[in-house]
């Protein structure tokens, strides 16, 4: 990986990091909510960058990983985002809702001695610990465009498998249409937002797809990123990277796979199912109900360091690999 230079106290202005519209929209939403009696009880995903400087203490306790890159996602038409903006400005609500402190609230996630439960409907459940993991799959790095719903995207050089290879080794049976993704969660270390309060959101973490999506060669775990594992705020020590979809649909954290029969409940649809649908493939002409996706800012990538209108693309441009799932 090549080095990436951290320009000294680079940072966002505030009005970048958040589209007036959704500011404003974001504000009225919640209104309307306190108007049903609902208040705090959903949280929209929004955000907003504080002005700090990036801070190397964000990828702290990172160990190097041996990859080779795979030619085929080698390059993007754009560059990779810096390393220290992607590690400082997270969604992990298990954490808060603030994405600038994700990275320091996600500190006491243990991720020492971590086990994976695949299950459900297959032949062969298993229960990987990272070790098995990483010495049974041969790792790959692999850059993918990374688009949040939010409006906002990056570019990540993240180090993993093909989902592809967890479905070999587990063999889902017949009945199999669907996996479900669940994230660590234990209300003592994940404490959530302040507001509204743990129990009114939907944790654990869940997430979903059907397993043709999964099996497609694109659909990828990560154990790391920017050559080494990951930190703890994008997930460690197990996220999924799906690119052709909205960003939230990459589980973080992952404790649980299971196959099932029927599409799963998942956070974000469970707690706002007319804003965040289950298929969720990033899509231009399909607007977000409080906001456009027709363009998206890229965020921190040199020698900018800033945030850069661009058209997004539908299934965020991956269209040769995924568009007939979908005919
Ligand atoms: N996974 C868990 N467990 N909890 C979360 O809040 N947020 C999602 C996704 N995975 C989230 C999660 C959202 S909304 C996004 S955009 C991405 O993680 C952000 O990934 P990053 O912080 O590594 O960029």
């Amino acid at each position: 990986m090549a080095f990436i230079r951290i320009p000294p106290g680079w940072q966002l202005p505030e009005r970048d990091a958040t589209p007036e519209t959704v500011f404003f929209n974001r504000r009225r939403f919640l209104k309307g909510l306190a108007g049903a009696g609902i208040a705090g009880a959903v949280l929209p995903l929004v955000g907003c960058r504080t002005q700090k400087p990036l801070d190397r203490a964000a990828i702290a306790g990172v160990q190097p990983l041996a990859v080779t890159l795979n030619p085929a996602f080698a390059q993007v038409d754009r560059p990779i985002t810096n390393e220290l903006v992607a590690a400082t400005y997270n969604n992990f609500y298990e954490f808060g809702s603030t994405k600038t402190a994700i990275w320091q609230n996600a500190r006491p996630l243990p991720i020492e001695d971590w086990k994976v439960e695949v299950g459900g409907l297959v032949k062969n459940p298993q229960t990987f610990d990272l070790d098995d993991l990483t010495k049974k799959f041969p790792l790959e790095e692999r850059i993918y465009r990374f688009r949040c719903v939010e409006a906002w995207s990056m570019v990540i050089p993240w180090v993993g498998f093909p989902m592809n290879l967890i479905i070999k080794a587990v063999e889902p049976t017949s009945a199999a249409k669907f996996v479900r993704f669940t994230s660590y969660y234990d209300s003592k270390v994940t404490p959530g937002p302040l507001f509204p309060p743990n129990q009114f959101l939907p944790f654990p973490y869940t997430e979903g797809m059907r397993i043709e999506e999964m099996a497609n060669d694109l659909a990828f775990f990560a154990v790391g990123a920017y050559g080494h594992t990951l930190p703890k705020q994008h997930g460690a020590p197990l996220r999924a990277a799906i690119p052709w979809k909205y960003g939230f649909k990459g589980a973080k954290s992952i404790v649980k796979i299971e196959f099932v029969d029927k599409q799963p409940a998942t956070f974000w649809n469970t707690l706002i199912p007319s804003e965040y649908k289950f298929e969720s493939n990033v899509d231009p002409a399909v607007p977000h109900p409080r906001w456009s996706q027709s363009q998206e800012r890229f965020v921190g990538a040199e020698p900018e360091f800033a945030w850069i209108e661009k058209p997004t693309l539908k299934y965020n441009g991956y269209g040769e690999y995924v568009a007939s799932l979908y005919s």
